[in-house]
């Protein structure tokens, strides 16, 4: 079989996109969920670029030991050493090191000539392999690039150590056909071709990312570089949902090809980066959205029942969708309530196993059905409160058409102590921000973004909040869920402040 490798950088370009910022403990779960899902490199950050990604790559380097742990570096040395120092811990340690190939790059951005870029390219990979053995190079802007000057680079990076080299399609501008021509043009004309691994790195800003990275694969890639939900700076990158799942169920087409992902771990990795980045899925994403084996037209229902293969193309268990349809209430004991978790895959300790018990009957009470969908949510949010330093121990509001919106709010402080106090708005759910702001005193803080959404049907339904708040200029994000819209807010403010305080302290 012919092995495609499975680079990840939901960490790293995954965590570019404007409003996704995670903190090292969320970074340390995604990497051990991608360590199960089983993709052979991580790409955990960008170590020079702040003191936190340089915490997070080292954290993962050390504590995620089955894959290989990829720090990306510019092109000198400062930021070489600095990706060498986290990495050192790994494994199988990995340095990325990329540097502007395109002409509108060099004239514009870097003011250099193409040999300058080069030597500097050959230079810095040789410095990087000072430290480590496995190097990258990404000659950025491949895909806008002289193709005759990226074959250039190609052949010289490989002389000077490169073991992969990554042709990026950065600005997501590239069309199947002709990135195809791009790859099968390196494979003829480099000299030394034998001794790397070509890899691409598609960007979807013509929502063609998947296309591409595939196209590359059947030119003779062997690396592709993806993200969980194709999460990644502006329209994102190619998904890898989509390419292992494309690899697997067209694999007549992928003749004789493979990966090592384990795709029943699909659907959790999934979930989890939606939960911790704050960005939703929409419900018709390929292969982990809501609605990807939904059958709405009776016709298709007709067929599915008679026999599944008449309208699905893959068995929604291949990538971890749970198969039951089986609904928990309040007369659920703790024995089935613990069994439903593990289905779900979630393995909680004694205490939490507690209380996300003592949640579930709270639940069960309001809601007549407890879904599954209900159990993720009910175990995401008590996950988000454990690690929070302030946490939302009452809230009341008064509003209506003729009142004046008022929130009264009582937090526990990080020191165990309670602390209140109350606010007027323009509706209940700013009225409870604004108290809560009273408490937690964090000057220019800025709400951005709010969103509700329901997590099942039904008007006794669970709400999620998210909330964006802006803080000297970062973006963090807070969720929230309860079956009152107005407390599920309270959560999220509160977690979204509790993201700001903890991105203050690494940063001293
Ligand atoms: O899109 C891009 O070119 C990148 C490089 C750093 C590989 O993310
Ligand atoms: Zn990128």
């Amino acid at each position: 079989m012919d092995k495609i490798t499975i680079f990840d950088t939901t960490l790293r370009d995954g965590e570019q996109a404007a409003g996704g910022t995670l903190n090292v403990q969320e970074k340390l779960e995604i990497a051990k969920q991608l360590e199960k899902l089983g993709v052979d490199v991580i790409e955990g950050g960008f170590p020079i670029s702040s003191p936190g990604d340089f915490e997070a790559v080292s954290l993962i380097a050390k504590e995620v030991r089955q894959p290989i742990i990829c720090a990306l570096s510019h092109a000198n040395t400062a930021a070489i050493d600095r990706a060498a120092e986290a990495v050192k811990k790994a494994t199988h340690p990995r340095i990325h090191v990329f540097l502007s190939a395109s002409d509108v790059h060099l004239v514009y951005q870097l003011k250099k000539s193409r040999q300058e870029i080069l030597e500097m390219a050959c230079k810095m990979v040789a410095y990087a392999k000072k430290y480590v053995n496995d190097i990258e190079f990404s000659p950025m802007d491949a895909s806008r690039t002289d193709p005759d000057y990226i074959y250039q680079i190609v052949e010289e990076v490989i002389k000077c150590g490169a073991t992969t080299v990554n042709i990026p399609d950065t600005v997501g501008y590239a069309i199947p056909s002709e990135f195809g021509d791009l790859i099968e043009g390196i494979f003829k004309n480099v000299s030394n071709i034998g001794k790397t691994i070509i890899s691409v790195h598609c960007h979807n800003d013509l929502g063609l990312a998947v296309a591409n990275s595939l196209e590359a694969i059947k030119r003779g890639v062997r690396q592709v570089e993806c993200t969980i939900n194709g999460i990644g700076e502006r329209a994102g990158n190619a998904s890898l949902e989509e390419i292992v799942m494309s690899i697997k169920t067209r694999n007549d087409i992928f003749k004789n090809m493979t990966t090592s992902i384990n795709s029943t771990e699909i659907y959790k990795a999934s979930r989890l980066v939606s939960e911790l980045t704050g960005f939703i899925v929409q419900p018709n994403k390929a292969i982990v959205g809501a609605n990807a084996f939904r059958h709405e037209s009776g016709i298709h229902q007709d067929g599915v029942l008679k026999m599944a293969r008449t309208y699905e193309i893959m068995d929604p268990r291949t990538v971890g969708i749970p198969a039951s349809n089986l609904v928990l209430g309040k007369l659920s004991g703790r024995h089935a309530f613990k069994e439903r978790l593990a289905e779900l895959g979630y393995v909680l300790d004694e205490t939490a196993f507690q209380r996300a018990f003592t949640t579930f009957i709270a639940l069960a009470d309001k809601k007549r059905e407890v879904t599954d969908k209900d159990i993720e949510s009910l175990v995401a949010e008590d996950k988000r409160t454990i690690a929070d330093a302030y946490h939302l121990d009452r809230v009341q509001v008064t509003c209506g058409d003729r009142g004046i919106p008022t929130a009264a709010v009582r937090l526990i402080a990080p020191d165990g102590k309670t602390v209140s106090d109350a606010a007027i708005g323009t509706g209940p759910v700013d009225a409870v921000c604004e108290a809560i702001d009273k408490l937690v005193k964090i000057p220019d803080i800025k709400l951005t973004e709010f969103t509700v959404k329901s997590v099942t049907e039904g008007i006794d339904a669970i709400g999620e909040v998210l909330i964006r708040v802006e803080s000297k200029g970062i973006t963090y994000t807070g969720r929230g869920a309860d079956t009152d819209i107005i407390v599920a807010s309270a959560k999220a403010y509160v977690n979204a402040l509790n993201r700001v305080i903890t991105a203050e302290k690494t940063r001293k």
